[in-house]
């Protein structure tokens, strides 16, 4: 891994998470080439970034989203928002993580929306993290992995996770479960520690019943924009 510091020093030694994320998000902007179609993430940084392409926007073709929420927040900036099937493979995927290790691999679907973060990840040749420097991690596990699941499936899945040391617990929103995008449910699991993300993700991937495991080591970075006290880091993993 290389890793260096980006242009944009920044003096101030107490800059809120909030404005770490706003510094990463425009700092998003270096790798949106004008004319392309940007494959866009879903959160809370994210938000920054779609904020910070509408500066941009009549040179932006179009993005391909990954959820409801963000799709909502690119047409309220002007921004075009295409069908992931019309807009073939994409330059860049631009997104956070809620855990993001030394090999930039990550946890993400803290949101809900992984399943189709993975889906529009899988459709980009870059995944463009970015994250303020709480994210980075050196073994993921700490933040509860968030797994979509076939309702029906979900009792089962926990147990397998128990088996492996984990503790599963079914997401609620408003008392009730949550369901996603997708129409299905999340189980949250505590007490992992992914010291090899790519054979867990390839093992739960195998269970019946699982949409999408939030490890995305298959997925995983290329470059990580890590927002810091000093500035944006920049991570690289290829
Ligand atoms: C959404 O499902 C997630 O994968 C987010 O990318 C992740 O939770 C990071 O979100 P924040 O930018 O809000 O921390």
């Amino acid at each position: 891994m290389v890793c260096k510091r980006y242009k944009g020093i920044v003096s101030n030694k107490y800059m809120t998470q909030d404005e770490l994320k706003t510094l990463v998000g425009q700092a998003a902007l270096a790798y949106v080439t004008p004319g392309e179609i940007v494959g866009v993430g879903t959160g809370s940084t994210v938000n920054k970034f779609i904020a910070a392409l509408a500066g941009m926007k009549a040179r932006v073709r179009g993005a391909v989203s990954s959820s409801e929420a963000s799709t909502a927040l690119l047409r309220e900036a002007g921004i075009a928002v295409l069908p992931a099937h019309e807009a073939g493979e994409l330059a860049v995927y631009i997104d956070g993580a809620d855990e993001i290790d030394g090999r930039g691999c990550m946890i993400k679907g803290g949101g809900a929306a992984l399943t189709r973060e993975k889906i529009v990840a899988a459709q980009a040749r870059r995944f463009i993290c970015i994250a303020d420097a709480s994210k980075r991690v050196d073994v993921l596990g700490a933040f509860p992995l968030p797994v979509e699941v076939i309702p029906m499936a979900g009792a089962r899945i926990a147990r397998q996770f128990a088996a492996l040391g984990g503790q599963a617990t079914l997401r609620l929103k408003g008392g009730a479960p949550l369901v996603t995008d997708n129409g299905q449910h999340i189980l949250d699991v505590r007490g992992l520690s992914i010291t090899d993300p790519l054979a867990l993700e390839t093992e739960v991937n195998q269970w019946p019943g699982v949409v999408t495991v939030g490890i995305f080591a298959r997925q995983r970075a290329s470059v990580c924009l890590l927002g810091t006290e000093a500035g944006v880091q920049t991570l690289h993993f290829d």
